[in-house]
């Protein structure tokens, strides 16, 4: 299906996010055919530009940084002939009507036909402002019945529940709920979409997905880069709103999730929402038991020396800010009564990977046992998110000879061998799904609220504790050593993807 025409309005145009990944998106949707006649692009942002300067730097970025090199001329050149500046402050509220002008006339020049998308990619400290500016210059609403309005949200939503519900409120006195997309890239990713595939398109995984099967979920999300140029974002976020709160607790709710009646929007953020919500809540004085969090200093990634995180720049010397936290949590339900959700995250890890293993229980009665069994692990159901996507499952077989020895072996699926295309990115899919009406891979209010909560308990419950002592692991080692404790406690270890 190819969208209806429409124009794409991006606030902060100037900015990482839309040099970095919203403008390759847009040109390989392009490469591929898959946008709508006249689709257009407005860049919004302060600093003074050309509609031919804009597109020279818009071209730039998709030079470097799309996944389709070298660059199409002719691709690029209709591309490009959609593309305008629109230079104005965010806050500047007779800039507004000059911009429903311009997508008026963009409308006639090549046929849009009033439909738009605003898309903030600004600081988070703008969203209200525009949504509100959008609101009072009526561009907020669709001018007739046939043409349609929507808002995308980037992370982060809020800092915290409260702040988070505010937002929301905030945006619903000018939008709609069908028109908010609150985007979270990883649900974009294929391999996260694959969980769905693989959970409710087989027989076989379901009827072992639950508590009588399963000993335990582990979700690990490392990263081996630092904290790039963000630190000004990063000393106020940390790991724990910058990944857990967003990417990871959407990991975790398509795995715990139960099957949803379709495959629809609505039925299936139900389901979502309600795996959230039912996450165990964590008293203040209990975190102790429930986290662990650590931050880097310096060391080495691939033999090379890098500096520790209060060395970075825009980063507090004496910084409190976690660049790593691991947690445990638990989905009180029938399905998943008292199994762990292990969950890590970390800057300056050794390797990127992120990957959720599905451990399950030992046999019930062990024939093998002492030396021939050495060394074996228990099952476990391993989903590759990125990078080397793929799924395997680990199981027990008998290494040849005249002695019986238990090997772990693997049975496995690699995207890369089964599928011989190239995924597209995540921004690619959902920016497609929104000019499409499809708000299946975006949050739901009421699921940014629900994943707000348990993050929310976390960080009282660290307000009201002694700081930690930080820096408190090397980068390039696998976190603090108190997340192997931490983990050690219930008899466990953390795997080595
Ligand atoms: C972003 C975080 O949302 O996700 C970054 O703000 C993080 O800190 C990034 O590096 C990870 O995304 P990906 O797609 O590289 O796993």
């Amino acid at each position: 299906r190819i969208p209806d025409p429409c124009v794409m309005v991006i606030f902060g145009a100037s900015g990482d996010l839309t040099r970095r990944k919203l403008m390759p998106a847009l040109y390989n949707l392009a490469y591929d055919g898959l946008l709508p006649p006249g689709f257009s692009i407005v860049g919004y942002a302060r600093r003074p530009m050309s509609d031919d300067e804009f597109r020279a730097s818009m071209r730039k970025a998709v030079e470097r940084f799309s996944r389709r090199q070298p660059i199409d001329e002719g691709v690029w050149e209709a591309f490009a002939s959609g593309i305008f500046y629109f230079e104005a402050d965010f806050a500047d509220e007779h800039a507004y009507p000059k911009l429903g002008e311009l997508l008026e006339r963009i409308d006639r020049a090549r046929g849009t036909g009033g439909n738009r998308i605003f898309y903030l990619a600004t600081p988070p400290d703008a969203y209200e402002l525009i949504a509100e500016r959008l609101g009072e210059a009526g561009l907020a609403q669709p001018a007739d019945r046939d043409s349609w309005v929507r808002l995308i949200v980037e992370k982060p939503f809020g800092r915290d529940l409260q702040s988070a519900i505010e937002l929301n409120e905030h945006l619903l006195r000018f939008f709609r709920e069908d028109q908010i997309y609150r985007i979270d890239h990883y649900l974009g990713k294929e391999t996260v979409q694959n969980i769905l595939a693989l959970r409710f398109a087989n027989t076989i995984f379901e009827p072992i997905w639950n508590r009588t099967y399963i000993d335990h979920v582990q979700i690990t999300v490392a990263e081996s880069i630092g904290i790039e140029d963000r630190g000004g974002y990063y000393d106020r976020a940390g790991a724990l709103r910058d990944m857990v709160q967003n990417h990871m607790l959407q990991l975790l709710s398509v795995i715990a999730m139960e099957p949803p009646i379709a495959f629809e929007a609505d039925p299936v953020r139900d389901e979502k929402v309600k795996a959230l919500r039912a996450i165990r809540p964590i008293r203040p004085d209990e975190v102790d038991e429930y986290t662990v969090r650590g931050q880097y200093g310096p060391g080495f990634i691939g033999g090379q020396p890098v500096p520790g995180y209060r060395q970075e720049p825009r980063v507090d010397p004496n910084s409190q800010t976690e660049t790593y936290v691991a947690l445990k949590l638990f989905i009180d339900n029938w399905r998943w009564a008292d199994v762990p959700f292990y969950l890590r995250t970390g800057k300056r890890l050794p390797r990127r990977v992120t990957e959720i293993a599905l451990q399950f229980k030992q046999v019930p009665h062990r024939l093998f046992t002492g030396p021939a069994a050495a060394g074996l692990e228990p099952n476990a159901l391993v989903i590759r998110i990125q990078p080397d996507e793929g799924v395997s499952l680990n199981i027990a077989a008998k290494a040849p000879g005249p002695r019986v020895r238990l090997r772990t072996v693997s049975m496995g699926f690699l995207y890369g061998t089964s599928f011989l295309v190239q995924a597209p990115d995540a921004y690619e899919r959902l920016l497609l799904d929104c000019m499409l009406g499809d708000s299946t891979l975006f949050t739901r209010r009421d699921e940014t609220e629900a994943a707000w909560l348990p993050i929310t308990q976390i960080l009282q419950g660290w307000a009201e504790e002694l700081p930690p002592l930080f820096p408190n692991y090397d980068a390039g080692s696998w976190g603090p050593p108190e997340a192997e404790e931490f983990i050690a406690r219930d008899g466990r270890r953390w795997r080595r993807p």
